[in-house]
């Protein structure tokens, strides 16, 4: 496996394999993996010749109040984790070799940025977007494989490269839980003890939400209502999105129609830090005007 630094070399190392018609699945990261990322380049290793990981903890997604700074980072570690999960390439670029100057050009996918996540982190998305479609350019892979846990995260990806016509496949993996049910995340490593025994209820709450649409409600605000009771059982618990929309579009659900899946979207906060959680839950086909 090669770490690679800079854009030029990385280039350099990938242009030949895409000559010789080898695909390439790209993991895009910001490092202090887990089983949930192993998870992404193991099905990138099933589905292409060529595995590129990249570690890059972005800054333009963290605004100036959030985590920039404590956000775990351990090279040595990950390298380990993707040597054995059979990775070729890891991408490991400095601040200054990914911006070298300001952005002048930033990616916005306009209404799915700015809802629910995005409006909770203004210019998160952005973000986001900006460097995924920079490190897209760099590595012009095949086929690039996302957490479904960051679902609008997903979303809003998949309509960049869709409005962008960028001919890359998108591909969501699902999320990787825990034993007790915790999705994986780098930010687990945030929680106390006592937080980490409470962190579940988020699960927990998304099976009973399972259980109440297979009973018939579809009805976003009063499930909604009913999610967020439920995780305010746990007294270390402080909801801070709990949302119910479109599986597709992340509109608001409207019982009258029903969409094909709702998604359950939550983030929650655990002392400083901020869990999110995320169920696509298909809608029975007879679900129409539903109890509340
Ligand atoms: O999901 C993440 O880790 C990041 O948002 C991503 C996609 C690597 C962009 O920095």
């Amino acid at each position: 496996m090669e770490v690679i630094s800079t854009i030029a070399e990385l280039r350099a190392r990938l242009d030949p394999e895409r000559r010789a018609g080898r695909t390439i699945g790209f993991v895009p990261t910001m490092g202090y993996l887990h089983q949930g990322h192993i998870t992404l380049v193991d099905r990138a290793r099933a589905d292409n010749d060529v595995v590129v990981t990249s570690i890059f903890v972005n800054p333009l997604q963290f605004a100036p109040t959030e985590d920039l700074d404590r956000y775990p980072r351990d090279l040595p570690r990950d390298c380990r984790m993707l040597m054995a999960a059979g990775c070729d390439v890891v991408f490991a670029p400095a601040v200054s070799e990914m911006y070298p100057s300001p952005m002048e050009t930033m990616v916005d996918v306009t209404s799915l940025s700015h809802l629910l996540e995005g409006e909770r982190r203004p210019g998160h998305f952005r973000g986001v977007a900006t460097v995924v479609a920079k490190l897209f350019g760099i590595a012009m892979p095949s086929a690039a494989y996302f957490g479904e846990k960051d679902y609008q995260q997903l979303l809003v990806i998949k309509r960049m490269v869709a409005d962008l016509a960028m001919p890359i496949r998108i591909v969501g993996v699902p999320t990787v839980r825990d034993p007790d049910g915790v999705a994986c995340s780098s930010r687990n490593v945030f929680l106390r003890a006592d937080e980490r025994a409470a962190a579940p209820i988020l699960s927990r709450s998304l099976a009973m939400a399972e259980e109440a649409v297979a009973g018939g409600l579809v009805v976003g605000h009063a499930l909604e209502k009913k999610i967020r009771a439920f995780i305010e059982t746990e007294p270390l618990a402080a909801p801070d999105l709990v949302a119910v929309r479109d599986a597709d579009t992340l509109a608001e659900v409207d019982s009258a129609h029903p969409p094909r899946a709702l998604v359950v979207l939550l983030a929650v906060r655990f002392g400083r830090t901020r869990l999110l959680d995320q169920r696509v839950i298909p809608v029975p086909q007879s679900s129409g005007r539903n109890p509340e």
